[in-house]
């Protein structure tokens, strides 16, 4: 798996990644809970920093160094205290004794593969303590493919210094595999273009059935699954996105995997079904 060149960007993500849409909803599971939280994906600290505030012990994993830095430098200007470790999510070894672990920002689809997914999830089974929850975002494939079609579309322009950042972007394939260019270009105050960089960025479309299949058989038993972070019930042709509540199964037996069928999102997949198997 390549993994997307986050440090290239890490100095200035956090002039465009302004989304908080998210935030309400992590903050009143993490208040649930008393024990230590494993952030995966954290980043420059998006959640982290609001996770923290909320009275989180949170320990942060990411594999892009340069995004970590980022973070330990926000994490030391408002007093606040999290261990970060800069690790792969597909081979972290932790003791199992984490109550929560959570994935935000739909993060895990950029663990392409099928195989980087599991491991993932073997991952996190490792590190949660007996009846921990794994709550992991998804964006819904038959939603998010419409912007999947090859048109540029413009994040935003963002201020930056005394110039603007614009940020903007091409997505192509689905099928799961999607590939996103996305460009940034600074414009200084007289309106020249001071650089312009691109950045590849690949994820994949995981369908409800594929990651419900997946999860399953790496040993975690689905709670909830929200369609919104308003929590508004999974709709498979409507809901913006998937968010799993997965608790870690006692019970589990390691046993050898089945593919999950449908791998490709929007073959079957997605699919409206009848009744909701998670609980
Ligand atoms: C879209 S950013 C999200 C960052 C942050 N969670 C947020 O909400 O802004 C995805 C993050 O996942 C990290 N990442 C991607 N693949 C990873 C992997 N295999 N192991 C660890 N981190 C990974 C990237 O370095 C990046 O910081």
């Amino acid at each position: 798996m390549r993994q997307i060149n986050y440090d290239s960007v890490a100095e200035f993500y956090d002039i465009y990644a302004l989304a908080d849409y998210d935030v309400q909803f992590f903050v009143s599971e993490i208040r649930k809970v008393k024990g230590p939280v494993l952030e995966l994906m954290a980043g420059t600290g998006r959640m982290s920093i609001p996770l923290l505030e909320a009275g989180a012990k949170l320990t942060c994993v990411d594999g892009a160094r340069g995004m970590l830095d980022v973070l330990a430098r926000k994490i030391a200007a408002k007093g606040l205290h999290a261990e970060l470790l800069c690790r792969d999510v597909r081979t972290l070894k932790l003791p199992p004794r984490f109550e929560l672990v959570v994935v935000p920002f739909q993060s895990f689809m950029e663990l392409v593969s099928e195989a980087d997914q599991r491991a993932a999830l073997k991952a996190v089974f490792r590190c949660l303590a007996s009846d921990g929850r794994l709550i992991c975002t998804l964006h819904n494939p038959a939603v998010r493919r419409a912007h999947v079609d090859g048109a540029l579309r413009v994040v935003g322009g963002f201020p930056a210094g005394d110039g603007t950042l614009v940020v903007s972007g091409v997505e192509q394939g689905g099928d799961p595999l999607v590939v996103r260019h996305q460009f940034y270009e600074l414009f200084g105050a007289d309106g020249q273009l001071a650089w312009k960089r691109v950045l590849r960025m690949e994820f994949s479309l995981i369908g409800r059935d594929a990651f419900e299949a997946m999860a399953v058989s790496e040993g975690f038993r689905p709670v909830d699954l929200f369609g919104s972070y308003e929590r508004a019930p999974f709709e498979p042709m409507t809901s913006p996105f998937m968010i799993w509540v997965l608790e870690k199964r006692r019970d589990a037996r390691r046993r050898p995997h089945c593919e999950a069928p449908e791998r490709e999102a929007g073959k079957g997949s997605d699919r409206p079904r009848p009744r909701r198997t998670v609980r």
